[in-house]
């Protein structure tokens, strides 16, 4: 494999990861490659809360940087999922909707598009939370 070849494949490996199907293994941070297509724009590339979208939302996003000392210590892995997927939320928010996008709604969307995917979706969307939860409980302040 020549050069050019060869970072056209990463370039590949690095789209199919952001885009949400599952790249070879290999030591790409998915969470992190996850949370800065999906949620940085809210959230901010560093999850402190500043993100380009800030000025036209109704709510502040979170800081989800502080999560684990906001919540006794540990980090919230349970409630982190739930409100991530957000298909159980009972927080409509102020306007009859809460601002922040329905992922579990979203990455099932995706799956049922994929061949390989399809039959299993709910697979597919538990992959991409549980790495979202892996890169957000590593970015807690101490
Ligand atoms: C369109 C803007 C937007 C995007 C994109 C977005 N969020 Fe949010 N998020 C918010 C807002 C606003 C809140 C504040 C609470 C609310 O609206 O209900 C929030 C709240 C949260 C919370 C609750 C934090 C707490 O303090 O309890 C978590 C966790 C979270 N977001 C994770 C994510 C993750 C992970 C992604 C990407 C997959 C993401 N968000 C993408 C707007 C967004």
């Amino acid at each position: 494999m020549n050069l050019s070849n060869q970072a056209a494949a990463t370039l590949l490996a690095l789209t199919c990861a952001a885009g949400g199907t599952w790249a070879q293994p290999s030591s790409a941070d998915l969470g992190r490659i996850e949370f800065e297509a999906n949620c940085a724009s809210c959230h901010g590339v560093t999850g402190k809360g500043d993100g380009r979208l800030k000025a036209f939302l109704t709510k502040a996003p979170s800081d989800l940087t502080t999560l684990s000392k906001r919540y006794g210590g540990a980090f919230p892995n349970q409630l982190v999922w739930e409100v991530i997927d957000g298909r159980t939320s009972t927080d409509i928010g102020p306007h009859g909707n809460r601002e922040m996008p329905v992922w579990g709604s979203a990455f099932r969307t995706q799956a049922l598009q994929y061949p390989g995917m399809a039959a299993q979706p709910e697979w597919y969307v538990r992959g991409r939370i549980v790495a979202l939860l892996d890169y957000l409980a590593r970015i807690q302040v101490k």
